[in-house]
C-alpha cells in the first residue's frame, strides 16, 4: 500500500507564543494502518522525494488549501442547539425560559438519538473533533453523544436536584443512581456534572464528586458566570447548615470535593484571589468561553471579560470553548476570533491568535491528558485535520490566515460554520463541504 501524502499548507500550534506556519507543506501517513492513521512525517513538499525514496507515495493535491489540527471545545452543551440565539438578557432569565424548556425534549430517547445525528454532523462541519460535553439530565444524552461523536469526547448528564421546574428535576437517588451507572460504564470518557451549585443538593455533589475519583472520571460545572448568580450562590449555601462560613462560590464546591486537577470550571470570570489561589492550588481548569460572556448586543449573555492576565499570573490550566447555546456559534474560529478581538480591545496584549490556536487544540489535548496522540500536526500524533480554502496566494502567515476569517465574520458571523472545507479524522475523511455528506 502506497503512503498518504495530502499536499497543503499548514499551521500547527507549538505554544501561546509560536506556531508552525509552512507554506507548500505535506502530511503523510500510512491509510490502511490499523488502529487509525497516525502521522508518519510533516514538512516541506520539496523535502518529500529525498525523504520517502522507497516508499510509493499516493498524493492528494490539496495545494489551495490551508491544513489545521482538529479543533477542540471544552465546554458546551450539546442539549442547547436551539437556544443559542434565542434572547439571553439575563443568564437565569433565560435558562428559565428557554433552556430549560428545550432540555426536557431530551427525555425522550428518540428524539435525543435524532438530535444527535445533525450535531455529530455540525461538529464535522465545523471540524470540532474533541471536548468536554454537557448534555441533558437524562442519562440517554450522555450514551448517544458518546456513540455518536467521532473523536474524543467526554460527557456527562447535568444534575439537578433543587431549585429546578418540576420537570427538569431529579431526587437525589435519581441522579446518584444514573452517574454512578455512567461513572462505571464510561470511566474517563465520563464527567460527572452538577449543572451549577444552585440546583444541586450538597449531598449529592459530595457523593458524586467521590465516585468520580473511584472511577477516574472527570468532573465538569459553572463556576462565577454572573454577579447575580453569585450573589444567588452564596446566600442559599450561608443559610444551609455546615456552609454558614463559605468564603466564596469556589469555596462551596472546594468543601464538597470537587476541585482537583480532572475538574473543569465555566467561566470563571468574578474570582477574589482566594478563589484564584484555590483553583492553582488544586490545579483545577478553566473553561475559557469568550463568545458567551460577550455583549448581549454579539449575541452573548453579557457576563463580562475573563482575566487573562490573572490566569497568566497565577498560572492556571486553561483552554478555549463555545459554551453552545451560551454562545452562538458552534465554530472553534468563531471563538478564537473573538476572544483576541475582546481582549485585544481590553488592551491585554497576550492575546494573539497563536495563544488562541494553542487553546484550542494542543492545550486542551493536554488538560484532557490526550497530547500524546492529538493536539497538532506533527509525527506520531493521529492524522486529524481540517483544510480551509485560502483566499490569498501571497505568503502564509498566521495573522494574515487570521485576518481573512475574522474579515469574513465580521461581513458574516454565521458564515463561521461555513470556514471548514473538509475535516480528516484518522485519516478518512468524514466531512467535505462540497459533497455535504460523512465518508470518504
Ligand atoms: N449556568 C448553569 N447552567 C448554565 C447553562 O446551561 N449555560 C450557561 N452559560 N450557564 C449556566
Ligand atoms: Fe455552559
Amino acid at each position: 500500500m502506497p503512503l498518504t501524502v495530502i499536499e497543503c499548507d499548514y499551521i500547527s500550534p507549538i505554544d501561546d507564543k509560536s506556531t508552525h506556519v509552512v507554506r507548500d507543506g505535506a502530511l503523510v501517513y500510512d491509510a490502511s494502518s490499523a488502529g487509525g492513521a497516525r502521522l508518519l512525517w510533516v514538512g516541506k513538499r520539496r523535502d518529500l522525494d529525498h525523504v520517502f525514496k522507497f516508499h510509493r507515495l499516493k498524493r492528494i493535491d490539496r495545494r489551495q488549501f490551508v491544513a489545521c489540527p482538529g479543533l477542540f471545545d471544552l465546554h458546551f452543551h450539546w442539549v442547547q442547539d436551539d437556544v443559542r440565539l434565542m434572547p439571553k438578557d439575563s443568564l437565569l432569565k433565560w435558562l428559565e425560559q428557554y433552556t430549560w424548556p428545550y432540555e426536557q425534549r431530551f427525555s425522550k430517547p428518540s428524539y435525543t438519538q435524532k438530535r444527535a445525528r445533525r450535531f455529530k454532523r455540525e461538529l464535522h462541519q465545523v471540524g470540532t473533533l474533541g471536548g468536554f460535553v454537557y448534555g441533558s439530565l437524562h442519562a440517554e444524552s450522555v450514551t448517544e453523544a458518546l456513540k455518536q461523536f467521532v473523536g474524543d469526547f467526554v460527557v456527562g448528564n447535568v444534575l439537578m436536584t433543587m431549585n429546578s421546574p418540576q420537570y427538569l428535576c431529579q431526587t437525589s437517588s435519581q441522579a446518584l443512581k444514573i452517574v454512578k451507572a455512567l461513572a462505571k460504564k464510561y470511566t474517563h470518557h465520563y464527567a460527572v456534572t452538577p449543572r451549577f451549585a444552585p440546583t444541586v443538593h450538597p449531598e449529592v455533589m459530595r457523593e458524586s464528586a467521590r465516585i468520580a475519583r473511584l472511577h477516574d472520571c472527570f468532573i465538569q460545572t459553572h463556576l462565577s458566570e454572573n454577579t447575580d448568580e453569585i450573589r444567588f450562590v452564596l446566600e442559599l449555601f450561608r443559610a444551609m447548615k455546615g456552609f454558614e462560613k463559605v468564603k466564596s462560590y469556589t469555596d462551596i464546591y472546594h468543601q464538597l470535593g470537587l476541585l482537583g486537577p480532572k475538574t473543569i470550571f465555566g467561566h470563571c470570570l468574578h474570582l477574589s484571589a482566594g478563589e484564584w489561589q484555590l483553583l492553582k492550588r488544586t490545579q483545577s481548569v478553566i473553561a475559557h468561553c469568550p463568545t458567551s460572556n460577550a455583549s448581549v448586543k454579539d449575541n452573548g449573555l453579557g457576563s463580562g471579560l475573563f482575566s487573562l492576565e490573572k490566569a497568566e499570573r497565577y498560572k492556571i490550566r486553561w483552554a478555549l470553548a463555545s459554551d453552545i447555546g451560551g454562545g452562538p456559534y458552534l465554530s472553534m474560529f468563531d471563538v478564537m476570533n473573538s476572544f483576541v478581538q475582546q481582549h485585544q480591545k481590553a488592551k491585554v496584549k497576550q492575546a494573539t491568535y497563536s495563544m488562541a490556536l494553542n487553546r484550542a487544540t494542543l492545550e486542551s489535548a493536554k488538560i484532557m491528558g490526550l497530547e500524546h496522540r492529538v493536539g497538532a500536526l506533527s509525527a506520531g500524533l493521529e492524522a486529524n485535520f481540517l483544510l480551509l480554502k485560502k483566499t490569498d496566494t501571497q505568503l502564509l502567515t498566521l495573522n494574515r490566515f487570521f485576518a481573512s476569517i475574522k474579515e469574513r465574520l465580521q461581513h458574516d458571523r454565521a458564515s463561521s460554520q461555513e470556514l471548514v472545507s473538509e475535516t480528516w479524522y484518522q485519516g478518512r475523511r468524514i466531512f467535505s463541504s462540497s459533497s455535504k455528506t460523512t465518508g470518504q
